[in-house]
């Protein structure tokens, strides 16, 4: 069972929420509550990379909600079109364009199609990234490597590159990185030092650029992740870590026990994660830039 804990201000200790682990899958409560908060993104159009499975799933429907024109960037179409056609039915408006943003000609080409579209970006999520398997450095094979290189850092570089310049023409601009816990500590990049290099490279760009265009009106931020565990398998796509490989290693056994040494006692989940980004992507973060927030439960603090 999961150990108790104390809730400030209450007497009695209480059970995090309950985890059960079904259809092979963590099953994580949402345990949301408190008015919303209204942060000004209804009819902005925002581009998110990898929107089809578990934390872009999340991104995606939170900016429907807000009613925000959402531009689904992912190479996985059918899981893509699944989470657009979800987002649909949530207040704003989604279209799934398919890119690989591994690819400089894709990322143009979606860019064009946002444009034309709803004739403007005014926020860019890149979200896209993962590790096709967890293991030691020497026995990785190249191809590995590679792809966490590209698709970690190299998707962002395209993605910045092809909405840059509408960005500083506008004189406004939000853009959000996801990196990970990994790319700022060796332990949580443990068994995954080049995804983790990689992350560190996305936490080193973000800063470069906010002090590059920060006087454009463009913002600059990161979110790190801890682990965010999908609430179901049908809500990641085929060529998901999770759906992959996350299971083997994730246990129910390893996340039970992870939470019982995490400062906030529970795991995360794809809203945690899309709630940071909402506001690094609002008006409300106007003066922030150049910063780097773990979204973790504590796992990393700085
Ligand atoms: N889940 C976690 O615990 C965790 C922890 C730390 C950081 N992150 C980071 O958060 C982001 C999302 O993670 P996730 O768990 O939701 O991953 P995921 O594997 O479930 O989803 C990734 C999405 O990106 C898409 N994608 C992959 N390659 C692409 C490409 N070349 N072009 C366009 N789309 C592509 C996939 O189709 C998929 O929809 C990643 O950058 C990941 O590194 C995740």
């Amino acid at each position: 069972m999961p150990c108790a804990i104390h809730v400030p201000g209450s007497q009695r200790p209480v059970r995090p929420p309950p985890l059960a682990w079904e259809h092979g899958c963590f099953l994580v409560r949402a345990h949301r509550k408190g008015d919303r908060v209204e942060l000004g993104l209804k009819g902005k159009t925002v581009i998110v990379t990898g929107g089809g499975s578990n934390i872009g799933r999340g991104i995606v429907l939170a900016f429907a909600r807000e009613g925000s024109n959402v531009v689904n960037a992912d190479v996985d179409e059918e899981q893509g079109q699944r989470v657009v056609d979800e987002a649909n039915g949530l207040g704003g408006q989604a279209v799934l364009v398919r890119t690989d943003v591994t690819d400089w000609e894709s990322v143009q080409a979606m860019v064009s199609q946002a444009l034309d579209r709803y004739g403007r970006i005014d926020v860019l999520v890149n979200n896209a990234g993962g590790t096709p398997r967890a293991r030691p450095f020497i026995q990785k094979p190249r191809w590995e490597w590679e792809k966490e290189i590209s698709v970690n850092l190299w998707g962002v570089i395209n993605c910045i590159r092809a909405v840059v310049d509408h960005m500083i023409d506008r004189k406004d601009g939000k853009i959000v990185n996801i990196a990970s816990v990994s790319g700022h500590s060796g332990f949580a990049a443990y068994n995954l030092a080049v995804y983790g290099g990689a992350k560190g490279g996305v936490i080193s760009l973000s800063r470069a650029l906010a002090w590059e265009l920060g006087r454009y009106g463009i913002n600059v931020n990161v979110v790190c992740p801890g682990w965010i565990v999908p609430e179901s398998p049908e809500h990641v796509g085929q060529g998901s870590f999770w759906k992959q490989w996350g299971y083997d290693f994730y246990t129910p056994e390893v996340l039970e026990k992870a939470m019982r040494y995490w400062p906030v006692r529970r795991l995360g989940r794809p809203e945690d994660i899309a709630d940071a980004v909402l506001f690094l992507a609002s008006e409300r973060a106007s003066f922030v830039t150049g910063q780097t927030l773990s979204v973790s439960g504590g796992l990393t603090m700085w």
